[in-house]
């Protein structure tokens, strides 16, 4: 599937997911088929986007997360409704905990990184499948999770010329950026909604936290190893790969295995060697559908990838003909092919 954002949606178009109003009362249904009148209707009531199907998407991976929830949480995000994003949170978290394989075989979910809040949702996907990963208690998986999907919450308060520019940032114009984790802390801490449920300390850590580099260069304190909170070194890791694998008005999108080899550079220097140890077996290099070129010279599909290994994957050569690299051990993928 495909996030679309409101203004660019086209009649044709098929609901990959069922469409809540505020009151959680279904609006539209997933399959629904989009006219002129429904596009109408959902750009009135102030949808930042929707999910829709792509062509091909019944040979591609599953979703670890329903789209349904994406995009609840993409919407309870725009409204800065904290109390629902600390829901949904721990609902992805059951979600991912329900799912059979925690394999991240998706190329990028964001065709455009202007949707700040499809970024969050993903980020807080992987965040979630690494703190698996690593181990952690069910509770902690949901304050992780809260912190994730919350992590760029102070981008509301950036304005949105630095926000939405089309093109490099200027000094200034990033410095004021720089300043989204501490708009993210005040955000959570300053909450004036009355009777409000407190958003836990560890919460607010890994938000004003997730730009700290394990090396110390990172901002806003130049916090190091240990002393930055485990779950800002894992939402920071998750981060940073949305990013590079997301396409942005003034940059294509890097391809997974290009992305997970920029992340393996920066192992030990922005981020945690054994946070990235984990994060490695779960994220595959060539996901499904991507086409590849093999050292025999040979170029085909990604079909299947083994949880084992996940650098050798089994490739649909043209004729037919498949290639298994677990078994065939003198063949290795040598890139991703446009
Ligand atoms: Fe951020």
């Amino acid at each position: 599937m495909r996030y679309v954002g409101a203004k660019d949606l086209k009649a044709g178009m098929i609901l990959s997911s069922n469409l809540y109003d505020d009151n959680e009362q279904v609006l539209l249904r997933a399959n629904t088929q989009l006219s002129d009148s429904f596009i109408a209707r959902i750009q009135k009531l102030q949808f930042d986007g929707v999910y829709v199907y792509e062509n091909g998407d019944v040979e591609n991976a599953k979703s670890i997360v329903s789209d349904e929830t994406r995009m609840k949480a993409i919407n309870k995000l725009r409204k800065l409704d904290i109390d629902a994003c600390m829901f949904l949170a721990n609902s992805i978290v059951n979600e991912i905990q329900s799912s059979d394989s925690l394999i991240v075989e998706q190329v990028s979910l964001s065709s455009y990184d202007s949707y700040t809040y499809v970024h969050s949702v993903n980020v807080d996907v992987l965040s979630v499948i690494i703190g698996i990963g690593m181990g952690l208690k069910n509770s902690e998986l949901e304050l992780l999770s809260q912190g994730a999907l919350m992590h760029d919450i102070g981008k509301c308060d950036v304005p949105v010329e630095i926000l939405n520019k089309p093109a490099k940032l200027t000094k200034e114009e990033y410095e004021e950026m720089k300043n989204h984790p501490l708009y993210g802390l005040k955000r959570l801490r300053d909450r004036v909604d009355t009777g409000a449920e407190d958003v836990a300390a560890v919460v607010k850590n890994a938000v004003y936290s997730h730009h700290e580099n394990w090396d110390g260069s990172g901002y806003p304190r130049g916090l190091q190893g240990e002393g930055i909170h485990k779950f800002a070194r894992i939402i920071h890791v998750a981060d940073v790969y949305d990013a590079l694998t997301a396409k942005r008005a003034y940059k294509d999108a890097m391809n997974p295995a290009d992305a997970i080899e920029y992340i393996m550079a920066n192992s030990g220097t922005m981020f945690d060697i054994d946070i990235i140890n984990t994060f490695l077996k779960y994220v595959a290099p060539y996901p499904l559908g991507c086409k590849v070129l093999m050292s025999n010279g040979l170029q085909g599909i990604v079909m299947e990838n083994d949880e084992k290994n996940l650098s050798r994957p089994k490739v649909k050569l043209q004729n037919g003909a498949v290639i298994d690299m677990m078994k065939k051990l003198d063949v290795t993928v040598i890139r991703i092919l446009d």
